[in-house]
């Protein structure tokens, strides 16, 4: 099979993660790094000789031989990056969050799709193994009708300089949670405070509200003393707890529920009746595979045989348009409507 060539621009915290698979992979080959701080490149550079590192992105555009390009930059050089790349004719595969606003994804996407490109985002979570195993248990219909989602992402974290920590933090768990229930949100409620340095807010709570009864709430923290990586899902049937700092059973699957019927005799009539069911829990096997060699094949894959990403620019974009209306929230204070408008449809569909 054809090998294609990468550029990955941006090795900081974690380039040297992307460079890595990409470098191992054996369908792909890293012809260039780049970066605009020298000692980066040079720290990188004896791990990989063949390799060219250098700082003038322009280089990687005028390359014919370049076939895609990866940005793990930050986000607010997402776009202007990407769009670069995409007019040059190369594939891109670009960090989470996708970019700023709604209105940037759209033209990636819609740049993508006019020189039949692949546009994929790094949402690394869709493609770890414990996450599929979970879709596959809602596919399967295991859990019943899913009710809500709930997640607590929070650690001492690095305080960020140019987003919040739902920018930084949420978008995992919101890919995750767009990923396994495929549902869109129509209204956002945000609330979230600065406490350390004066600027972003370093601590927030996003609550998410659907067209049905669905829920979903993320708690995200660069304030914690401990390190807390865990999402509930729960469904009529079971719930499952998924913890990503378990060394070996990072999801459990409970029989547990509440079930409630007004049935009764005649005298019970206008009392609920609440039974609670305690049933076996199961700690499923999943996938061991790096999330992100997982996804580099799936990159490959788009590029060399025309599939669609699972990560696609519109999963980037149905994120970011929460991540919008999570800012435009803390600003107003109260719950952000979500819509979408005609020009975004017809870009979408
Ligand atoms: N998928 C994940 O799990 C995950 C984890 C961490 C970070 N990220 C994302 O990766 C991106 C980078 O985050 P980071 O923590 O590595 O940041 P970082 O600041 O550690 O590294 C970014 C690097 O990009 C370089 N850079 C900036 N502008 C550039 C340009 N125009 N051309 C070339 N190089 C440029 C900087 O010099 C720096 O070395 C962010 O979008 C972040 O959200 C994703």
């Amino acid at each position: 099979m054809r090998e294609l060539n990468v550029a990955v621009i941006g090795c900081g915290y974690w380039g040297p993660n992307l460079i890595r698979n990409f470098a191992e992979h054996k369908l792909t080959t890293v012809k260039y790094v780049v970066d605009l701080i020298p000692e980066r490149l040079q720290k990188l550079s004896r791990r990989y000789p063949s390799t060219k590192f250098i700082s003038d992105y322009e280089l990687v555009l005028n390359d014919p031989a370049v076939d895609a390009v990866v940005i793990a930059t930050p986000v607010q050089t997402h776009y202007p990056l990407a769009r670069k790349a995409l007019l040059a004719g190369k594939h891109v595969l670009v960090e989470k969050p996708m970019c700023m606003n709604s209105a940037e994804c759209l033209d990636l996407i819609a740049l993508a799709a006019e020189h039949k490109l692949v546009l994929m985002v790094d949402h690394t979570f869709v493609y770890n193994g414990a996450v599929r195993r979970i879709k596959q248990a809602i596919e399967g219909g295991q859990l019943g009708e899913v009710l809500y989602f709930d997640s607590v992402r929070i650690n001492l974290g690095l305080i960020q300089n140019d987003v919040n920590v739902i920018w930084d933090l949420a978008p995992h768990d919101l890919s995750i949670m767009d990923y396994l229930v495929g549902k869109e949100p129509t209204m956002v409620h945000a609330s979230g405070v600065s406490l350390v340095a004066g600027k972003q807010e370093e601590l927030a709570y996003l609550s998410l509200r659907f067209d049905d009864k669905f829920i979903a709430n993320f708690h995200v923290s660069w304030l914690s003393p401990v390190k807390i990586r865990r999402i509930l899902v729960g469904g009529t049937q079971k719930m499952v707890v998924y913890d990503d700092l378990e060394a070996t059973e990072k999801i459990k699957i409970y029989d547990k529920g509440v079930m409630v019927s007004t049935e009764g005799t005649e005298e019970d009539k206008y009392k609920t009746l609440v039974e609670y069911r305690v049933g076996d829990m199961l700690a499923p096997a999943y996938d061991l595979a790096e999330a992100l060699r997982v996804e580099v094949d799936h990159f490959a894959d788009c590029i060399i045989n025309g599939t669609k990403p699972l990560s696609s620019g519109e999963a980037g974009l149905r994120v970011v348009k929460i991540l919008e209306a999570a800012n435009a929230s803390l600003l107003s204070g109260k719950p952000e409507l979500i819509s979408v408008n005609e020009h975004e449809a017809a870009v979408r569909a």
